[in-house]
């Protein structure tokens, strides 16, 4: 929800934070805050807004020498959970004493009831945040260790946390820890960046240690120690992260999103690349690590993932059951950990999580297992919670995906899936020829993905309807109903429209009630098992003269003559139908987002990746 940023060494310690900051802006942008320890003291600025607020008030308030004299410091760009978006509450926060300081990504459960114990012992406080809690309890554990200081207070606290602490009497060292929030270390030549994520630290160096949950560990120029809160040396393996700091840029387009949505022949190419086997008509997917006889094992699926990982894993579903036979349920994760699902050891689950960062699918996964599931993760963040507590699983290799509003990541998660179910149905039912024509099929997507993205003038020129809507409709059959879904969700989060994804035959049941000239609905129409019946559905909403824009397939000359509005596509098979479809309607709501001047990279209210419940 929030993003972290430290620097230790002797590079400019404000550059090297502010420049952290804005690429982890998209975790989190309602306030900011940077502290650095110069000269002995603890300096500070907080701001609402943006982290170019930020860097304006620094400008303002702090002079060249107070900078230069800065060996460390931390920083912080906050999705508020605890007190409102303003100046105090804003990270960092310091505790009782004013000579330690900490930024924090994650909630404390049980803060209320540590603030009101502290608070007995004469602590006065200067936030609502759970978080400056924290901050006096290292200060109350300090005993001239700030390494022991942190693991001490940290034995108290409930909840995640990604932290990052320094003191005024420890210049030369910061001190982080994790448990349940992500953090890493990136490792340079007399010096040390931490971060949330990989795109604040690619820019110095590709070499990074991903900290596990109950680490703590203190960050110096020449070097990292690891410990557990009782302070026992702990191990940790050094990465190497696998793309370039032009990947985390515009690259010309006007937005993140714009680009990633551009990115996508790419980014499927590379989700494919080394994983078709067309003589052998299947799918090679090394990361799994299953036999064949343990696939053969597997008598039920559960995708749990939420929002548009959700979307896709319940577009995967279709494949998983046509195309391998396996009974397959796509469940929210939230509903998951708490339902006591019903599964074992001959059920496999399967986490969709672009970010692998995100609770309520990370605790399914710990749900899985506790049940004795064999649990796979299908993860666009190489090294990422749920990718390694999962410890199997795919990659999507899509690349960065910055926009908070995920794009390539769905057509990726979708090419995964049908992967997959390639591969348990090469086991099952699909003969070799069949495996033959899916490889083909799926080997031809980036391509027509291209064809799609080419339509882009037309599609920003429907965009145009859609965009004075306050509501819209948007509809499918069978495997195009989560396509439904995920449209609707992509023009919600980046337009502000009230937008809804209905199955079509639900339309009867109730919401045709709310169709009228000014609400808008976008029906997809392409020619794949329920086509038909979605025609009938379209004619019930021309009646109640409701705007009809469609996405249909090349040449469908029924569709164009029903509804003027249309988005043609290219013809591809049934389960990568949806691909294509909502490339399309991303490409719609993006448009709509631009006509109506909307804050496209970070929407209001939301944020990367939602690592708290
Ligand atoms: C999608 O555009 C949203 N950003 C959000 O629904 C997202 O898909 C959801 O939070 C899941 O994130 P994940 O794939 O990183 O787990």
């Amino acid at each position: 929800m929030c993003g972290i940023v430290g620097y230790i060494g002797s590079a400019d310690v404000c550059d090297v934070l502010l420049s952290g900051l804005r690429r982890l802006e998209y975790r989190g942008y309602d306030s900011a805050g940077i502290a650095i320890n110069s000269g002995g003291e603890l300096h500070i600025v907080r701001s609402v807004g943006k982290v170019a607020r930020l860097a304006e008030r620094v400008a303002a308030e702090w002079t060249d020498a107070l900078r230069a004299g800065a060996k460390a410091g931390i920083a912080h760009t906050r999705w508020a959970t605890h007190g409102a978006p303003t100046e105090e509450n804003a990270h960092p926060h310091a505790d009782q004493s004013g000579r330690v300081l900490l930024v924090h990504n994650g909630i404390i459960e049980n803060y209320g009831s540590l603030r009101r114990q502290l608070e007995g012992r004469g602590h006065t406080f200067q936030s609502q945040t759970d978080t400056e809690v924290l901050a006096h309890l290292v200060g109350e554990c300090y005993r001239g260790k700030l390494f022991e200081a942190v693991s001490q207070a940290l034995k108290h606290v409930e909840g995640t946390y990604g932290i990052a602490v320094i003191s005024a009497a420890h210049p030369g060292e910061i001190v982080v820890a994790r448990n349940g929030s992500p953090l890493l270390v990136g490792l340079c030549e007399g010096a040390a960046v931490i971060a949330s994520d990989a795109s604040a630290v690619i820019a110095h160096t590709r070499q990074v240690i991903y900290l596990q949950d109950g680490d703590v560990a203190a960050v110096r120029a020449d070097g990292v120690d690891i410990r557990n809160l009782d302070q026992i040396p702990v191990d940790r393996a050094i990465s190497q992260i696998d793309w370039d700091d032009t990947a985390v840029e515009k690259g010309g387009h006007a937005h993140f999103m714009r680009k990633e949505i551009w990115e996508q022949p790419e980014a499927l190419q590379n989700t494919i690349r080394g994983r078709l086997d067309e003589r052998a008509g299947c799918a090679i997917l090394s990361g799994l690590n299953l036999s064949p006889r343990e696939m053969a094992a597997v008598n039920r699926i559960v995708l749990v993932a939420c929002g548009t990982s959700l979307y896709a894993g319940m577009t995967g579903r279709y494949a998983l059951e046509g195309l391998a036979g396996i009974p397959t349920d796509a469940e929210q994760a939230a509903e998951f950990r708490y339902r006591n699902p019903i599964i074992g050891p001959d059920s496999m689950v399967v986490a969709v999580s672009q970010s692998g960062e995100t609770a309520d699918t990370l605790a399914a996964v710990r749900e899985a297992h506790h049940k004795g599931a064999l649990v796979a993760g299908v993860c666009n963040v190489v090294g990422s919670t749920i990718a390694r507590e999962a410890a199997r699983g795919i990659y999507l290799h899509a690349g960065p995906e910055i926009g908070v509003a995920s794009t390539k990541a769905f057509s990726s998660q979708v090419l995964v899936l049908v992967m997959l179910a390639l591969a348990f149905g090469r086991g099952r039912r699909l003969s070799r020829e069949e495996g033959a024509a899916l490889c083909r099929e799926m080997a031809a997507v980036p391509e027509l993905v291209r064809r799609v993205l080419a339509q882009d003038a037309a599609i920003a020129a429907l965009a145009a309807r859609l965009a004075p809507a306050s509501s819209a409709f948007f509809i499918g059959r069978g495997v195009l109903y989560p396509a439904a879904l995920e449209g609707a969700l992509k023009l919600k989060e980046i337009s502000y429209v009230h937008a809804e994804g209905y199955h079509a035959a639900e339309l009867k049941h109730g919401p045709i009630a709310l169709l009228d000239e000014q609400t808008p609905v976008v029906a997809l129409l392409n020619d794949v098992p329920g086509r038909d019946k979605m025609l009938g559905n379209v004619q019930e909403c021309l009646a109640r003269h409701a705007p009809v824009l469609a996405v249909a397939s090349e040449g469908d000359a029924e569709v164009a003559s029903l509804v003027p509005d249309c988005i043609f596509v290219p013809r591809t098979g049934v389960y990568t139908t949806p691909i294509l479809a909502v490339v399309a309607l991303q490409l719609l709501a993006y448009h709509v987002a631009r006509l109506r001047g909307c804050p496209i990279d970070q929407p209001r209210n939301l944020a990367k990746s939602v690592t708290v419940e």
